[in-house]
């Protein structure tokens, strides 16, 4: 029940207080992210953790007027890999072998058949697949936030390319999927009281 009463509790917020989250619960937040599912367990993106007041000044020219990205305590920046493919796998396969201490050898059938799998899609289907993996890890993130009792709001609205260049993502093999403010609400957030629209059980459970 604790975990519905968290889900409940949380909201897309608005406005967001000065109050800083500590370091440690900000780390805590995203070891829990970093644990998300991914398709094949490849993970093809990064969390960036934005605290600087300077740097969220630039992106706010490309986060349409809103300002919470700037006022929240920390920025979480959601980027998935541009380069998705063999080196992919490879970097997963390298990590696999280290923590589950097998050879290689024993692991090239899942890693070409992980490499067949991505080579089989268009550069475009890699990219939205990446950007995919990147969303769960935000599901995540929102999740275990809530039940931290930090205050979140997942966005997309803003200019990604903008997020890119103010953040140097390109040269780093990036781009922003998604992005979310963290921190505590403002006690005049108006939104903290409006009603939760979802729709019913019957309505998004269908069972066959
Ligand atoms: C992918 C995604 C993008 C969103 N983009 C924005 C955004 O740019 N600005 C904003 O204020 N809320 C944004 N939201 C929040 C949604 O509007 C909000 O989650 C939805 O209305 C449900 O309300 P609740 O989360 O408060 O329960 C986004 C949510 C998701 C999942």
């Amino acid at each position: 029940m604790k975990l519905l009463e968290a889900l409940d509790w949380r909201y897309a917020v608005k406005q967001f207080s000065d109050e800083k989250i500590s370091a440690a619960e900000v780390k805590a937040l995203l070891n829990a992210a970093r644990l998300s599912a991914s398709s094949y367990g490849l993970q093809p993106y990064n969390i960036i953790v934005v605290a600087s007041d300077a740097i969220r000044e630039q992106l706010l020219p490309f986060s349409y007027g809103q300002d919470k990205i700037a006022q929240s305590s920390h920025l979480i920046v959601f980027a998935a890999h541009t380069q998705v493919g063999e080196a992919t796998v490879d970097r997963y396969i390298d990590k696999y072998a280290l923590i589950s201490n097998k050879p290689h050898s024993e692991l090239s059938d899942f890693s070409n058949h992980m490499k067949s799998a991505l080579a089989a899609k268009t550069p475009e289907q890699r990219q939205a697949w990446a950007h995919q993996q990147a969303y769960i890890a935000l599901g995540n993130l929102l999740t275990c936030a809530a039940v931290m009792k930090i205050d979140s709001c997942p966005m997309t609205g803003i200019d990604s390319a903008g997020y890119d260049a103010v953040l140097g993502l390109d040269e780093k093999g990036l781009t922003t999927s998604v992005i979310c403010p963290i921190g505590r609400r403002h006690h005049d957030d108006i939104q903290a009281h409006r009603p939760k629209v979802r729709f019913d059980y019957d309505e998004i459970v269908m069972e066959i």
